[in-house]
């Protein structure tokens, strides 16, 4: 079996383009602009390559996108202090932090600290612990954009056998509640996980986002399996997801190639997060 290729670019530009239809339909209902702002810490190369490929979607979707930059040994103090006031800030209708951000600063302390109406990654523990009760307010993009490629191919989760590899907050925790909320069957592999290949080769979904290249080997999967790459590594010859695509693709029956497959998706759910809190912010009485 040679497995489906499922375009993410294809499925992001969709996306985008139905964003800027109702960002256009509401700046005329409101006559104000919605207004983003990312706080970035420190320099970081792939966070350069991030935040300009969201600042141009942002732009494509008549968003204004601004950035608050700090330097690496700014306090978490100052940084709390910024949140705070982007949050009383009327004119800023979302607030994101760019990852990764220095050891000194509690990443948890500025998620909590994000008024959870701006909260544009979905992080903030109000929004995540809505989403873990099954009433899905802003959730984190990366999940999202998950979501939204099976949705695409029209896959029913209902009573499948879904496997994480990761347990991070950004992708795995969260999207282990949305599948739950699904009614699938959820396993969460990490590091301490005694054999991953174990619970990967019998699940009909794997979604992979260690950040090792090449882990997901064809004896990981199920035959007609649909797997998901989350996972981006850069080395000397280019950027590789976790999946050996090259055999996996002829044991799966859908997988996402890296790049073009939950990158771009992901970009494009951030825009439809920044929709949900403008509105959270114009629309509010
Ligand atoms: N495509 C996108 O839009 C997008 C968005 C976000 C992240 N990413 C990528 O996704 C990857 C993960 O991101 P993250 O922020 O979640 O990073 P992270 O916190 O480092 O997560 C890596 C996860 O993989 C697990 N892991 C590592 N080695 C493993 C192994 N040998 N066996 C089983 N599990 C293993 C880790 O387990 P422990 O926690 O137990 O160590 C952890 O849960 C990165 O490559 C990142 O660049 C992509």
């Amino acid at each position: 079996m040679t497995a489906k290729i499922v375009d993410g670019r294809k499925i992001a530009e969709n996306i985008r383009k139905k964003t800027a239809e109702e960002v256009e339909y509401l700046k005329s209902k409101y006559k104000i602009t919605p207004n983003i702002t990312t706080i970035k810490i420190g320099e970081d190369s792939s966070s350069e390559l991030y935040l300009r490929l969201r600042d141009n979607a942002c732009k494509k979707a008549g968003i204004m996108s601004s950035h608050l930059e700090f330097s690496k040994d700014v306090s978490e103090g100052k940084i709390l202090q910024s949140i705070d006031e982007l949050n009383s800030n009327k004119d800023v209708h979302g607030i994101l932090i760019q990852f990764p951000i220095p050891k000194h600063i509690s990443s948890n302390k500025l998620m909590s600290a994000i008024a959870p109406k701006k909260d544009v990654e979905g992080f903030n523990p109000y929004n995540m612990g809505k989403a873990l009760i099954g009433d899905e307010r802003i959730v984190p993009c990366t999940p999202l954009a998950v979501l939204t490629i099976l949705e695409h191919e029209k896959i029913n989760l209902k009573g499948k056998e879904i496997v994480i590899v990761n347990h991070s907050t950004v992708v795995g925790k969260p999207l282990a509640a949305l599948f739950l909320n699904r009614n699938a069957t959820v396993s969460v592999c990490h590091v301490f996980t005694k054999d991953v290949k174990q619970h990967t080769s019998k699940a009909d979904i794997i979604i992979t986002a260690t950040g090792l290249p090449g882990f997901i080997t064809e004896d990981y999967v199920k035959n007609g399996a649909f797997v998901i790459d989350v996972g981006i590594a850069e080395t000397e010859d280019g950027i590789h997801g976790d999946v050996n695509f090259d055999s996996v693709k002829e044991k799966a029956g859908k997988i996402t190639p890296v790049p073009g497959g939950v990158g771009p998706v992901t970009v494009a759910c951030s825009l439809k997060n920044m929709l949900k809190t403008y509105k959270n912010c114009v629309e509010e009485k």
